[in-house]
């Protein structure tokens, strides 16, 4: 059944969870998440990229939704535009079925720069006023996703900010927050604290100093009601960097945001933990395992199946950890 992200997080606040939310493409990684949260009882978003739905299509995405919520009709489906980045975008993932839009004005349309914040403002205040008249919920974003040990915005990632940015971008302001979601009216907040997009977000294990947790508890004694979004969380496992690279892979050592470090931030109020990379290195790392050790085999079947395998386990340890596992 589907639901909206704001029921949806209002009950995982309740009861002090968070829900993964995991990147769909194509019906592999589909299948692995609703298998994993079957498996464990758990809801779902699934989220769909502007990249995802150019991919596979949106009558495709509309439809494999569809076709997943007759296949698991016990699990609550919440289907999240992951980075709208205007509002084109978000009307027609709502025509789409979508019960969730992320409207990110934190950078321009064609992220050549960090939006202002009257720009943010109007464009994240406008979406959510269309959204909520059809029952849609929305995710804004404030502050600029990028390193605190660089200072880079997402060069490698390909659609993020490619740029040096200042601290005050690279980090949520709690003052500024409170004033963005009473003018806004987001049902979620997506905010800034030294992580990045994909596999190369710190150099070393992050500590204090590069993954900033204490802006997260900062914004929640602020906003103590608000669901919090962390993006950039995938914890870029080394077991799974180590397969992929045991078959043939060649991933320079990297480090992810820690599980535990998600865990304190669900202490701080994050109820939603949006999660691409580790699914992704997840099912190459596997592929490529099939490739190596049978380089006869030619059935794309038995690369996807030890592939929807590797990112199930994922999903399902994230549901678990999360405490999200048993709220179906
Ligand atoms: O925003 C980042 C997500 O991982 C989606 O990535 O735009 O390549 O589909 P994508
Ligand atoms: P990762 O690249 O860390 O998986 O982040 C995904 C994300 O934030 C999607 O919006
Ligand atoms: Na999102
Ligand atoms: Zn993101």
């Amino acid at each position: 059944a589907r639901i909206t992200l704001r029921q949806l997080l209002d009950h995982a606040s309740e009861r002090g969870y968070a829900v993964p939310a995991f990147n769909i493409n194509n019906m592999e990684q589909m299948i692995a998440i609703m298998e994993a949260a079957k498996a464990c009882d758990s809801p779902v978003i699934l989220q769909a990229s502007r990249g995802a739905r150019g991919y596979a299509g949106d009558i495709m995405i509309r439809k494999m939704v569809e076709a997943a919520e007759e296949m698991y009709p016990t699990i609550p489906v919440c289907l999240h535009q992951d980075h709208g980045n205007d509002e084109t975008t978000c009307f027609s993932a709502i025509q789409n079925g979508f019960t969730s839009v992320m409207m990110d004005g934190s950078l321009e349309a064609d992220a050549s720069t960090p939006a202002s914040y009257e720009y943010n403002c109007d464009i994240t205040g406008r979406v959510t006023d269309m959204a909520h008249r059809v029952g849609v919920s929305v995710e804004g974003e404030l502050g600029c996703l990028g390193s605190l040990e660089t200072g880079e915005g997402e060069k490698e990632d390909g659609h993020g900010f490619d740029g040096k940015l200042e601290m005050d971008q690279l980090l949520t302001d709690p003052d500024q927050a409170v004033d963005f979601v009473s003018k806004t009216k987001v049902d979620a907040l997506a905010i800034a604290m030294g992580t990045s997009h994909g596999a190369y977000k710190f150099s070393r294990k992050p500590d204090g100093d590069i993954l900033a947790m204490n802006v997260v508890q900062a914004i929640n004694e602020r906003l103590p009601g608000v669901h919090l979004v962390m993006h950039g969380s995938s914890s870029v496992p080394q077991e799974l960097q180590d397969m992929f690279n045991a078959n043939g892979g060649e991933m320079p050592q990297t480090y992810g945001v820690p599980v535990e470090e998600i865990e304190r931030g669900i202490k701080f109020g994050v109820r939603k933990v949006n999660i691409d990379t580790d699914c992704r290195l997840a099912m190459t790392a596997a592929m490529r395992g099939v490739a190596i050790s049978n380089a006869a085999q030619f059935d794309p079947r038995k690369f996807m199946q030890p592939a929807l395998d590797e990112m199930q386990k994922l999903c399902l340890d994230r549901f678990e950890r999360f405490g999200c596992a048993g709220n179906a």
